[in-house]
This record gives C-alpha cells, sequence and structure tokens, in this order.
C-alpha cells in the first residue's frame, strides 16, 4: 500500500466482516463510530467494505449502505480490496475454511471463534505464519478483559505456574441471579440469552464447552504448550440447585464455574467446574456476566484480569483492538507474534489432581451410619474436615466437606457410597477451592 498520507497511509485500511450478530455488529459500530481516533492510533483510515451475513432482512446494529452487506461469505474473504477479515459468525464450518481462504489470499484475520482457536488454532496460525499475515482473537477469551495480548507478551519474561478464573459469562450471569434473586435457572437463563451473553446453543456455555474451549486457549498461551479443547476435564453448572446455593450460603461459599489450569513437573492439569469459593476470596465477588482471571507467575507473583466476559460492546471493543493491531502492521510492516506453542501439552490424568468436596447424602436416620460413611472415607484414605446431620426419618441428609485428597480417592469414595446400605443417595458433590493448600 502507498505510504504517504497524513498519519502513514494515503489509503483506506478495507476490513470485510463474516457476521454482523451481537459481536460482529458491535464491533463493525465501534469501527463506523471511532473512526477518526482509530486513524489517529492506526496511522490509517479503516473502513468497513462488506459483511455478510445470513439474512438481508434483518436491522443491525452498525448503518451502512444495502450494498455493505451480502449473503456469500466467500464474496468477503475473496475480495481484493478486502485486509482484513473480522470472523464473527462463530462455528467450526464454513468459519475454518472461509478463514483459510482470507489466508491464502493474504489477508490478516481477527477472529472471536474459541471452538475453532482451541481446537484448529495451531493450523491456523501456521497457515498465517506462511501468508506472512496476522490471526489475532482477543476477543476469544474474557469478553472485553485484555488476557490474550498481556500473557502473551507483557509476561513472556515470566513462568507462569498457574491460571484460574470464571471465563464464561452465561453461567457466572445465572448463578449470580439464582444466588442473589433466588431466580430459577431457566428464567436466568432467558435473561442471559436476551442479553446476548450466550452461545448459538447456550449447552455450551451450561455444560463448560465454552469455559473449557477458553481454558484451553488460556493455557497454551500461558505454558506454551498446545492445550486443545478435549485436554481440558469439564463439568458444567446443570446440577448445581437452589439447596446447594443456600447450603453454600450457609456454610459462608458461592458457587461459581471455575477454569482452573496448573503445571506441575511438566504436565498441565487444566479443569472446568462448579466450585464452592469462600465469600472472602476474590472470585466470589465476581457477579453478573463479569470474568476474572488470575495468574501466578514465578516473577510477577498473582496478577488479575477482571471486567465484562461477554456482550456486544466489551467483545467488540477486543476486536476493534486486534483490528487496530493488524492496521499498525500494515502502516509499519511486521506481524505479531501468533502461536509459539506447537507441542502438545502432556496431560495430567483427573485421578491424581488434588481436590476437596463439599459432599451430601441422603441416609437412613439409623445408629451406625455415620461411621459406616466414614469408614468409607477411611478406607480410601479421604480426611473429613466437617461433617453435618440434618433432618430426621426420611429427610436425614449428612454434608461433609473433605481435605485434600486425590480425585481418584474422592471417586472411589463416591462409588462405594452409592453402593452403601445405609446411603439412599449422593444428592450433591461439588468441589471446594481457595480455603486451604491442596
Ligand atoms: P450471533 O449474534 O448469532 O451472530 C452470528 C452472525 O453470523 C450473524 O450475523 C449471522 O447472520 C452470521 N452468520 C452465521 N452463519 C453465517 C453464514 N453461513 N453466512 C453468513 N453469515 C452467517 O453470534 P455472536 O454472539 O455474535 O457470536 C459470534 C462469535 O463470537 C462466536 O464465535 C462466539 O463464540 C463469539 N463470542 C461471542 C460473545 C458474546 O458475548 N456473544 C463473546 C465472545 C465471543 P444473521 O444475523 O443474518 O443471522
Ligand atoms: N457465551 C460466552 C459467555 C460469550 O457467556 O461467556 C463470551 O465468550
Amino acid at each position: 500500500m502507498a505510504r504517504n498520507g497524513r498519519y502513514g497511509l494515503n489509503e483506506a485500511i478495507q476490513v470485510g466482516f463474516l457476521g454482523c450478530g451481537v459481536v460482529g455488529g458491535a464491533a463493525a459500530r465501534i469501527i463506523a463510530e471511532h473512526s477518526p481516533d482509530l486513524e489517529e492510533r492506526c496511522g490509517a483510515r479503516i473502513e468497513i467494505k462488506l459483511i455478510a451475513v445470513r439474512s438481508l432482512a434483518k436491522d443491525r446494529e452498525v448503518s451502512l449502505p444495502d450494498q455493505s452487506f451480502t449473503t456469500d461469505p466467500f464474496e468477503v474473504v475473496s475480495d481484493p480490496d478486502i485486509h482484513i477479515v473480522v470472523e464473527a459468525m462463530g462455528g467450526i464450518e464454513p468459519a475454518l475454511d472461509l478463514i483459510l481462504t482470507a489466508i491464502k489470499n493474504g489477508k490478516h484475520v481477527v477472529t472471536a471463534n474459541k471452538e475453532l482457536m482451541s481446537t484448529m488454532g495451531r493450523d491456523l496460525v501456521e497457515a498465517a505464519e506462511s501468508a506472512g499475515v496476522d490471526v489475532l482473537f482477543e476477543a476469544a477469551v474474557g469478553g472485553g478483559i485484555p488476557i490474550i495480548r498481556p500473557i502473551k507478551e507483557s509476561l513472556a519474561g515470566d513462568r507462569i505456574r498457574r491460571v484460574m478464573g470464571i471465563v464464561n459469562g452465561t453461567t457466572n450471569y445465572i448463578l449470580t441471579r439464582m444466588s442473589e434473586r433466588g431466580e430459577g435457572f431457566a428464567e436466568a437463563l432467558g435473561e442471559a440469552e436476551a442479553l446476548g451473553y450466550t452461545e448459538l446453543d447456550p449447552t455450551a456455555d451450561i455444560e463448560g464447552f465454552d469455559a473449557a474451549q477458553k481454558t484451553a486457549i488460556l493455557s497454551s498461551i500461558a505454558f506454551n504448550v498446545l492445550v486443545v479443547a478435549g485436554d481440558v476435564q469439564r463439568e458444567g453448572i446443570a446440577r448445581v440447585t437452589a439447596q446447594d446455593i443456600s447450603a453454600a450460603h450457609e456454610l459462608g461459599y458461592e458457587i461459581k464455574l471455575l477454569s482452573v489450569s496448573e503445571v506441575a513437573d511438566g504436565a498441565i492439569a487444566a479443569r472446568v467446574h462448579p466450585a464452592m469459593i469462600p465469600r472472602t476470596h476474590p472470585l466470589a465477588n465476581v457477579r453478573d456476566v463479569f470474568n476474572a482471571v488470575f495468574v501466578e507467575g514465578e516473577e510477577s507473583g498473582e496478577l488479575m484480569f477482571f471486567g465484562r466476559g461477554a456482550g456486544g460492546g466489551p467483545t467488540g471493543s477486543a476486536i476493534v483492538g486486534d483490528v487496530a493491531e493488524v492496521a499498525r502492521h500494515i502502516v509499519s510492516g511486521g506481524t505479531s507474534i501468533g502461536w509459539t506453542h506447537r507441542v502438545r501439552a502432556r496431560i495430567t490424568p483427573l485421578d491424581n489432581v488434588r481436590v476437596r468436596y463439599y459432599v451430601v447424602l441422603s441416609v437412613l436416620d439409623e445408629p451406625g451410619v455415620l461411621s459406616a460413611v466414614a469408614g468409607v472415607f477411611a478406607h480410601y484414605g479421604v480426611s473429613i474436615a466437617s461433617v453435618r446431620q440434618e433432618g430426621s426419618g426420611d429427610g436425614a441428609t449428612l454434608a461433609l466437606i473433605t481435605h485434600a485428597g486425590t480425585e481418584g480417592q474422592h471417586s472411589k469414595t463416591f462409588q462405594e457410597l452409592h453402593a452403601l446400605d445405609v446411603v439412599k443417595a449422593v444428592d450433591s458433590r461439588i468441589r471446594v477451592v481457595g480455603t486451604e493448600e491442596l
């Protein structure tokens, strides 16, 4: 491109969009509204050339002439005038094919697609490196929170030991509404959908797939080894009940969908699951759609990143930040460091991971029950930190919290408790985090 304009380039950088929904629509609006600022910050004018959508009939957040929209996404990735393609449609196909075509055609790519980046990220970045273009994906994790670039660039000199946090806005919104307003699960989910927080299929949020994809991306960047979504142990919030939440409150805890990844002896343990967190812990106070990520560096110590984890404005801001980064490269030369983690990580077997549990058992109301239950825990070497007996007759329950032991020890204990004559049901088992060293 010619370089003698006021800020660097005398022609505008053209952006094409794949998708103009919650995220794409907000990003396109931000580019249109912030055009003069972006020009000053990047050294070139940034314009939207073409946007691919499924339906031409819908109202859009950005106001552009009709000819700026198409229903053929391949028109966007093949347009010779477009320099940067923003992928905000989601899913694996046709997004993968479109991005690879864009890269082959020499276009830089900015994406919010964690599903794609957590499964095919290495292939995409390698294709981009061969083509000498950028693939940036800040919007894929933590919505509006800058987290990918700080870990990849600002913390490149440190060794990160652990990344822990709340990385799904929808489930955090639902759990907050259930906890603070006593709302039902379905009602809270409906609100999250209306606010544009959920994935196209909200099962991805509820069952922890979205959080596992983000955990894989964060782990890969933090530990500089390739972790894919399938490497992350996953459990969603569907089994968390109103009773669990009120029991947690009585004990001084909140229940959150937690993402944890850590490195020990060169292996990675990465998992997503509901966890009881003491109310005094900063993560217990991350409410609604907010996300927070704690990073523990050997040299930097504890860092916390906090902000809105979903929604158009925050995620659109992250996309436009990446577009600006690419624009600067177009103006000044160079490309981003894409993906330095190419070697597949060694994954710690789940059974070896150390955890604590809160367990509720429906039991027979008769002498000897407590000692039979305690005997099973003792048999597998799981130490009990506290036990409460509640109710009587048909409603008799035991609520226990364990000291740290392995997942393997705990799961064998739960299996045997199921089979015990005096135990009618294992009603709840939720991991407890943040109260003692594991
Ligand atoms: P969305 O509101 O459903 O938007 C998807 C857009 O893609 C729509 O404009 C849709 O067109 C278009 N589209 C889908 N398939 C298409 C096709 N085959 N051809 C042309 N256009 C197509 O979804 P979203 O919430 O913005 O999410 C988009 C991506 O951002 C996903 O990867 C998601 O995981 C990620 N993300 C979302 C959030 C969030 O808070 N929502 C946050 C971070 C990342 P129509 O409008 O015509 O239907
Ligand atoms: N559905 C996702 C969430 C969007 O709720 O966190 C942001 O990635």
